[in-house]
C-alpha cells in the first residue's frame, strides 16, 4: 500500500506521518517514509530516527541528477532513473535510517542558497515512489511539502491513496477542495485527517467538509504532540485516533 500525506503547511503531515508509520509498524507491517519535503528538517526527529544521506546522492548528487534530466532536452520526462523495480529490502543501506520496522529515505534537501530549484529531487522523487514493488505487509508513507506542488510532479500518480491533513483554517478547507478535485481527476481516493481540532472546529469542519464518508480520523490538539514540535523530540503513536487511522486506511484499502 502507498499513501501519500498532504496538507496546508504547518497542518501535521509530518506529525501524522509518523504518528500512523510507527502505528503501522505496531501492526506488524514493514513501513517506509518517503521524505519528499526538500525544505524541513524534522522529520526524522519525529520518526526518532538518524536524517538519511539525501537519495540523490545515489546518482551522484543533485546537481548530477539534474544534468541527467536536461540531457534528454526536450524530453525531460524520457529519463528513467530505475532499470528495475525495488523492493523495500532492496533499498540501499547508505541512504536510509531504519529503527523498528519503520525505514526513512529523505528524498534530498536544499543545502546551499543559489543550488537551483528542487525540480530534479520532484522527478526523482516521482520515479523513487512508482518504480517502489510493494508486497503484502508493507506500507510506503510519503510526507509532502507543503500546498499542492506535489500533484503537479506527479507524486501521487502511484499512490494507492491520498491522506489530507487538514488544521482548522479557512485556506485548510480550501485547499481540501482543491486536493479532493486534484486526486479525482488521477482517480485516487482521498480521504482526511481533521487535526488539532476541538469540539466546535470539528463539528465546523466537518459541514464544510460535507462528505464525511472521507473523514478518516479527527485528532485533537494534543499538547504532548505540540511540546514534542517544539523540542524536537520523537512522537508515540499510542493514542486511540492513530490507532482508528491505521485500522480504517488498513480496511478501507483492504491490506
Ligand atoms: N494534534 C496536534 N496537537 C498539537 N500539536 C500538533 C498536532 N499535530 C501537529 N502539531 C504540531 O504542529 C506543528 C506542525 O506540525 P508538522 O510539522 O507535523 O506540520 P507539517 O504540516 O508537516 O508542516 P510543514 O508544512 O512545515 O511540513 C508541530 O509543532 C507539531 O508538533
Ligand atoms: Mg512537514
Amino acid at each position: 500500500m502507498k499513501i501519500v500525506v498532504c496538507g496546508k503547511g504547518g497542518s501535521g503531515k509530518s506529525t501524522v506521518a509518523s504518528l500512523l508509520a510507527k502505528n503501522f509498524a505496531k501492526n506488524g507491517f514493514s513501513v517506509l517514509v518517503v521524505d519528499t519535503d526538500e525544505s524541513n528538517f524534522g522529520l526524522h526527529r519525529q520518526l526518532g530516527l538518524d536524517l538519511p544521506q539525501d537519495f540523490t546522492g545515489y546518482y551522484g548528487g543533485k546537481q548530477a541528477v539534474m544534468q541527467r534530466i536536461m540531457a534528454a532536452a526536450p524530453d525531460y520526462g524520457s529519463v528513467s532513473f530505475f532499470d528495475e523495480a525495488w523492493g523495500l529490502a532492496d533499498l540501499p543501506a547508505g541512504y536510509l535510517s531504519e529503527k523498528d520496522g519503520v525505514k526513512l529515505v529523505a528524498i534530498g534537501k536544499i543545502h546551499e542558497a543559489g543550488e537551483g530549484c528542487a525540480c530534479p529531487m520532484g522527478m526523482l522523487a516521482k520515479q523513487f515512489i512508482g518504480n517502489l514493488k510493494v508486497k503484502p505487509g508493507e506500507v510506503v508513507i510519503t510526507d509532502t511539502e507543503a500546498g499542492i506542488e506535489h500533484f503537479g510532479r506527479g507524486i501521487e500518480e502511484s499512490a494507492d491513496a491520498v491522506l489530507m491533513v487538514i488544521d482548522p483554517s479557512y485556506e485548510s478547507l480550501k485547499l481540501a477542495e482543491k486536493v479532493a478535485e486534484l486526486s479525482r481527476s488521477i482517480d485516487k481516493p482521498v480521504f482526511f485527517v481533521l487535526n488539532k481540532v476541538d469540539g466546535s472546529s470539528e463539528h465546523f469542519m466537518c459541514d464544510a467538509l460535507g462528505d464525511r464518508h472521507a473523514i478518516a480520523a479527527v485528532i485533537p490538539t494534543d499538547p504532548s504532540l505540540a511540546v514534542a514540535g517544539l523540542r524536537g523530540d520523537e512522537v508515540e503513536a499510542d493514542s486511540a485516533d492513530i490507532e482508528h487511522l491505521g485500522r480504517f486506511l488498513r480496511d478501507t484499502l483492504a491490506v
